[in-house]
């Protein structure tokens, strides 16, 4: 193996190698689990020795926190920016290069959730402005819905290597999905894959199952709920097209409740 240290430019050249090459993410041999932080031993020593006084950052600390900035914004654009300030998703401290929280039209009366943000959504700082983005907005264009939807995330950063995120990163993130439910008051809300649907609906039930069934979203408080239907990924549609017939009874089924105004 080769161990001369490289200098900068021949490792800027050889980063861009790989990145067109279609590497945008580094993985470690064994996986690491980054959700769990130990503190090193002097801290923890120091953390012991005055327990009751200094509170150690764990994610039940971090949902208090979310619920708290998330209350604590007014409007839809305070949101974002609450969003920006938190500290509490472990997905900020893997690579994302910013928040991404809402594209969209403030005012809609569909709310729109996906997964979360991909490589061109982190760089351009909105949610489904890539290939998937696309093929949505060509859905609710065809559906008569353009300019009708507010879309999010179920988290607002990238997760690494564009995997799924996991329950927790969406937990931590949920207050801010909640609160962002309650300003806008849709009159329908369309969950975008399995990953949005369970996060959302509380449910391990597989997505061709949910897909095309109308529920209802309440938040625990009461105060806020509307009809919610879940649908296929747009993602999961560009690699699978024989899919899109069934989202596009999703998306009209819709359009259909919208113009019924129930
Ligand atoms: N996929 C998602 O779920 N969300 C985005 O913002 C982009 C792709």
């Amino acid at each position: 193996m080769n161990t001369q240290p490289l200098d900068a430019a021949a490792t800027e050249s050889l980063l861009a190698f790989w990145r067109d090459a279609g590497v945008d993410a580094c993985f470690e041999d064994a996986p690491v689990d980054r959700t769990h932080v130990v503190p090193p031993p002097a801290v923890k020593a120091v953390a012991k020795a005055t327990a009751s006084v200094v509170a150690v950052p764990d994610a039940g600390d971090a949902l208090s926190e979310a619920r708290r900035l998330a209350a604590g914004a007014g409007t839809l654009e305070e949101l974002g920016q609450a969003i920006a300030s938190f500290e509490g998703c472990p997905l900020k401290g893997m690579g994302a290069t910013q928040s991404v929280f809402s594209r969209g039209n403030p005012e809609a009366p569909i709310l729109v959730i996906g997964e979360g943000p991909g490589a061109e959504e982190d760089q351009r700082g909105q949610p489904f402005v890539g290939e998937a983005g696309l093929l949505l907005d060509r859905m609710l264009k065809e559906a008569g819905l353009e300019g009708q939807v507010f879309i999010t995330n179920t988290v607002f950063w990238r997760p690494p290597g564009n995997r799924t995120p996991s329950p927790a990163e969406q937990a931590v993130c949920a207050p801010f999905v909640e609160r962002a439910f309650a300003l806008l008051q849709p009159k329908a809300v369309l969950l975008l894959g399995a990953a949005a649907a369970k996060s959302v609906l509380g449910t391990d039930e597989g997505i061709m199952r949910m897909r095309g069934q109308w529920r209802e979203w309440r938040l625990s408080e009461g105060a806020v709920s509307a009809p919610v239907l879940p649908t296929l990924h747009p993602a999961f549609l560009l690699r699978q097209p024989m899919a899109k017939r069934q989202a596009w009874a999703d998306i009209m089924s819709l359009a259909a409740r919208l113009d019924a105004g129930d």
